[in-house]
């Protein structure tokens, strides 16, 4: 991580009393306990769609999920990118994606059957969307992002807590994770070609997508 040295200094605060510094951490680990429950609450929200999905219609609309909190140390690392100031207002305004929550489905289309009905519930609001599905990268990189707005109830109140959700298919979230060790190794070699081969590989699991989509409605409608 590059930092200045003062900034670590300040944050590692060597002259500090082991007590005084965690009581200083305190106001850190209440946001990060709030931003924990929202991801439960958007899980939980998704788990229930497809607890009746499997139910009415015999089928689950995503795969798995894949939670997580952003680092301390990646949440300071963007901060310090953005040239941002390394309070917890800049945290909450500026960083969409504290919380993250990845949906894994099969089919595309489920992808956008499950963020409309769970924009449709009157308690998440969203802030964003960005379709990398209908517009991919330029590298090849296809999801769906959304970032929400969404309700967690704390003992004596309600907040608002920001939740960036990806959603993928299976194809699409394996190329990311394969891309994503070309974007953060170093020095590879041939990283052109590796590029393009990527991009080959994107436009190909994007085809086997939407065909394995169609044979699924002739599986199961008789016709695409
Ligand atoms: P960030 O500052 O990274 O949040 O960029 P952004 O605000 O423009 O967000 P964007 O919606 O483009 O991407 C946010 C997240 O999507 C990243 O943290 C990754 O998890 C994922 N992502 C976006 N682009 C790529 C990509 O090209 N490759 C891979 N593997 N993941 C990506
Ligand atoms: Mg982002």
């Amino acid at each position: 991580m590059r930092m200045p040295q003062a900034v670590k200094d300040e944050l590692l605060m060597p002259d500090k009393h082991p007590a005084e510094l965690w009581e200083r951490l305190e106001p850190f680990r209440a946001l990060m306990m709030e931003y924990q429950c929202a991801i439960m609450e958007v899980e939980t929200k998704l788990r229930v769609l497809n607890a009746e999905f499997s139910v009415q219609y015999d089928r689950n609309p995503f795969e798995s999920i894949k939670s997580r909190l952003k680092s301390p140390q990646s949440i300071l690392e963007k901060l310090h990118r953005k040239n941002l100031p390394l309070t917890l207002s800049s945290i909450q305004n500026e960083l969409a994606d504290v919380a993250g929550v990845r949906v894994i489905c099969s089919f595309p289309e489920d992808i956008y059957a499950l963020a409309e009905m769970l924009l449709a519930q009157d308690d998440i609001f969203l802030v964003e969307r960005k379709d990398y599905i209908a517009n991919p990268k330029p590298n090849g990189y296809r999801s769906l992002h959304l970032i929400v707005d969404i309700p967690i109830f704390l003992s004596q109140e309600k907040k608002r807590v920001r939740v960036e959700v990806q959603f993928r298919t299976i194809a699409m979230d394996f190329w990311a994770s394969l891309e994503h060790k070309l974007k953060y190794k170093k020095d590879v070699r041939d990283a052109e070609r590796i590029a393009a081969r990527l991009r080959d590989c994107a436009e190909q699991s994007a085809q086997m997508d939407a065909e394995m989509q169609k044979i699924r409605h002739l599986i199961e409608w008789g016709h695409e």
